[in-house]
């Protein structure tokens, strides 16, 4: 392979490919993607090459190209690429000798650029590519080219750019030829309208070059393309720059979301910033991204210095993924970074990213969990479209009222070659409770009765409703089970009482129960305006009666507890082979689902999940016969494993054992292997990182509704710092092997915490 990833001691702001490799652009399209939150895209080239993708993706943006197929994050009409001719050679890396070739991603202030030498036929050139998404403009994207010739000669150069609508997602095609038209001579502007949700894009892009050229407008099918012909001087320079702008008919920040208003504005906003270069617009987007950096800062003091590069690399896609701008948006697995799972949510940003944002942006986690809000009336579109009540929310959500939009039929079965079904969207239920147990933590953590009230208290009902509905009563044994379900363990379908799903469910029921109580005795006008909707009486009542006959699986004599009803009986297969594997699913070039399900083989941790989020649970011996037990079955080949593995055995004190997963988790983004990130970087994995280091190591968690902070070092670091929103107070944590501290500012409330049982109050500074 000719390109591999670099990083440096001295560069923990830089994310670096050396080399240019066409076999591996997917790796640096997703790990070097840009964004903003509103909208996102890969790192591609400026020049195009097989193999490629090339997406750009405005938040929120769905449509469904046929019926036959889920709606889906459109891919929009590309803005990025160049074609440029020198000599009327079409400028290619696949031709030619190609020197110090350097693909980089500036972390602190989102540019991303590319250099090199290009020496073919009589031509040497020397080209900087920088191009950023501005983070203090939503809608502002811009380009610039630097090329020098370095030959004695004049090159001629022909330049074709503008907005080519030509793309689509694998193939499906979601949008519709909109209008095209020069706008004040300059601007090159295309509208195009999805197809089936009828969203008005209208993209506006303008090219400045720094000599004298001519210039031909070209439109086609789907495109708008600007010609310019110019010359290189002889060891001159020459720079472009094309800067555009995206707006949709579904912004919340236009007034007037009509065509020909957004056209107008759009080119309005473009005027507004004509005077400003290229550097002056990354100077002002860098300035909205120091907020972000300064904002609780994390600092590691390791052995190895990617473990401070890493997290910084999870902040900014975690940044760049999160529509924090409206909450009818939420992330996707893949974040803005590939077609990878549609664009969709899951579970993912519950469990593993909405953490970050509720500890430490409590305002863009406010818009995650309204998101699900909003879907209350999908949700109860679900349930009943299973004869259930209450809130079901969906396995896989896209448009908050769209409902279930998970797809049904998936890749090939190795054996039979026939589609293989996918459950998820039918009984991968614990997302319901998932879903609950976010909005819980947004609560305890933020203390943010507004939103308790107007919104969260009734999801944490509404969801308890619906699993009183789906519990089913075993008259043989006198219980409610919950049968043919998907646990997180997604190799294991159709099973009965999946561990994780009965006991979160169970939790879901009780608190509501609690929360009905409290809300009677403290909260009159919430329990009221609640009970129009609930009926608590006869809530109370149906789940009073089943909440403590719900099926807990219990450890085995062994101190094993079940997966589920069939997973001990199941054969055991050595994972060796398949786990020292670069990649996931090798185990599938061998067997078929309908084999795995018939084995012990984990895809993700299950029953270590349901131990880490409800650790009160279990005692600590339990939990390390468990560790002991389900690891070596696990694969990991969901990147959602490794980092609740890593918080885990740090908890049980493996802190070595953490650290190999913790440095696994990072790989799996950043790491060498080159085909990792092919459909988009692992969204839940990013959320993951934050978790090992401020959970984990910093031993930072709810714990009954209370603050609790038991950090452990991995003996690789000598210092940890980070700090997170508490009760509307910051605070400051700073570890290192023998001590820890915490501060916050003097004034405000005092923080109350627990740590190894016991109860400290800290009004400015604590040292334990
Ligand atoms: C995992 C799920 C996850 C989904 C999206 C799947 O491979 O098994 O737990 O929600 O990916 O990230």
């Amino acid at each position: 392979m000719n390109a591999f990833m670099n990083y440096t001691r001295d560069k923990l702001w830089q994310i670096e490919q050396v080399g240019f490799d066409p076999e591996v652009l997917g790796k640096t399209e997703a790990i070097m993607a840009l964004g903003n939150g509103y909208m996102g895209a890969r790192a591609s080239e400026e020049e195009s090459y097989v193999g490629e993708t090339r997406d750009i993706f405005v938040a929120g943006t769905f449509n469904q190209f046929d019926e036959n197929e889920v709606t889906e994050l459109p891919n929009v009409p590309d803005m990025w690429a160049m074609n440029f001719y020198f000599n009327g050679k079409s400028f290619t890396l696949l031709d030619g000798e190609v020197k110090d070739y350097r693909k980089k991603l500036n972390l602190k202030n989102g540019l991303l650029s590319r250099e090199m030498i290009w020496i073919c036929g009589d031509l040497k050139l020397k080209f900087v590519f920088r191009k950023f998404i501005s983070k203090a403009r939503r809608h502002v994207l811009s380009s610039h080219v630097k090329v020098q010739n370095m030959t004695d000669e004049v090159v001629k150069v022909h330049l074709r750019s503008g907005i080519n609508g030509q793309v689509s997602n694998e193939g499906s095609q979601h949008f519709t030829d909109g209008e095209k038209g020069l706008m004040v001579g300059k601007y090159i502007q295309m509208m195009p309208q999805t197809t089936h949700s009828k969203i008005q894009f209208v993209q506006t892009v303008e090219h400045r070059i720094t000599v004298p050229s001519k210039n031909r407008p070209e439109t086609g099918r789907r495109s708008f393309f600007m010609n310019y012909d110019f010359e290189l001087p002889s060891n001159g320079t020459v720079e472009i720059e094309k800067r555009g702008s995206i707006y949709t008919s579904i912004d919340n920040d236009l007034e007037f979301r009509d065509l020909e208003h957004i056209r107008i504005k759009a080119v309005d906003d473009m005027e507004a910033i004509e005077e400003m270069t290229f550097d002056d617009l990354l100077e002002e987007s860098a300035i909205a991204w120091q907020k972000i950096w300064d904002k609780h800062p994390i600092i590691i003091e390791s052995k190895n210095f990617k473990d401070q590069l890493a997290i910084r690399f999870a902040t900014y896609h975690l940044h760049i993924m999160t529509p924090a701008h409206d909450e009818r948006m939420n992330i996707g697995a893949k974040g803005m970074s590939g077609e990878g799972y549609k664009g969709h949510t899951f579970w993912d940003t519950e469990i593993f990213m909405l953490p970050y944002f509720t500890y430490t942006h409590p305002n863009i986690a406010k818009k995650l969990v309204t998101y699900r809000y909003l879907g209350l009336d999908g949700a109860h579109k679900k349930a009943k479209s299973n004869g259930l009540d209450g809130a079901q929310y969906p396995w896989e959500a896209a448009w908050p009222t769209d409902g279930e939009v998970t797809p049904v039929w998936g890749a090939a079965d190795i054996l039979t070659g026939q589609a293989t079904k996918i459950w998820s969207g039918f009984i991968e239920q614990h997302i319901t409770s998932d879903v609950a147990f976010g909005v819980k933590q947004y609560l305890d953590v933020t203390g943010d009765t507004q939103f308790a009230q107007e919104k969260g208290f009734e999801i944490l009902i509404d969801t308890a409703k619906f699993w009183a509905s789906r519990l089913e009563y075993n008259q043989e044994g006198d219980f409610y089970e919950i049968k043919d379900v998907i646990g997180p363990d997604e190799y294991k379908e159709h099973v009965n009482n999946n561990a994780y799903t009965n006991y979160t469910a169970y939790w879901n029921v009780s608190f509501a129960i609690q929360l009905i109580d409290s809300l009677r005795n403290d909260q009159q006008s919430v329990y009221e305006r609640l009970n129009q909707k609930f009926n608590f009486t006869k809530l109370l009542k149906i789940l009073q009666e089943k909440v403590n006959k719900i099926y807990l699986p219990r450890p085995t004599d062994e101190g094993i507890i079940p997966q589920d009803d069939s997973y001990l009986s199941k054969q055991i297969l050595d994972l060796s082979v398949y786990k020292s594997k670069d990649g996931v699913d090798s185990l599938f070039h061998d067997y078929n689902l309908e084999q795995v399900n018939q084995m012990q083989v984990t895809k993700q941790a299950d029953v270590l999940l349901l131990m880490l989020l409800f650790e009160d649970l279990f005692d600590k011996e339990l939990k390390l016969k468990n560790f002991d037990y389900y690891e070596p079955k696990t694969t990991h080949d969901s990147s959602l494993s490794l980092s609740t593995h890593a918080i885990l055995s740090a908890d049980l004190g493996k802190l070595n054992e953490s650290y190999d997963f913790f440095n696994k988790a990072i790989a799996i983004d950043m790491g060498e292997y080159m085909k990792s990130s092919d459909a988009g970087i692992h969204a839940a994995s990013l959320g993951g990182i934050w978790q090992m280091v401020v959970f984990g190591y910093g031993g930072v968690r709810m714990f009954n509704s209370k603050l609790r902070i038991e950090p452990h070092l991995p003996k690789e670091w000598s210092h940890l710092e980070f700090g997170f929103d508490y009760q509307g107070e910051a605070l400051t944590v700073k570890i290192d092997q023998a001590h820890f501290t915490v501060s916050k500012l003097d004034n405000g409330q005092n923080i109350v915490f627990m740590h190894k049982g016991q109860e400290y109050t800290l009004q400015n500074m604590v040292t334990i």
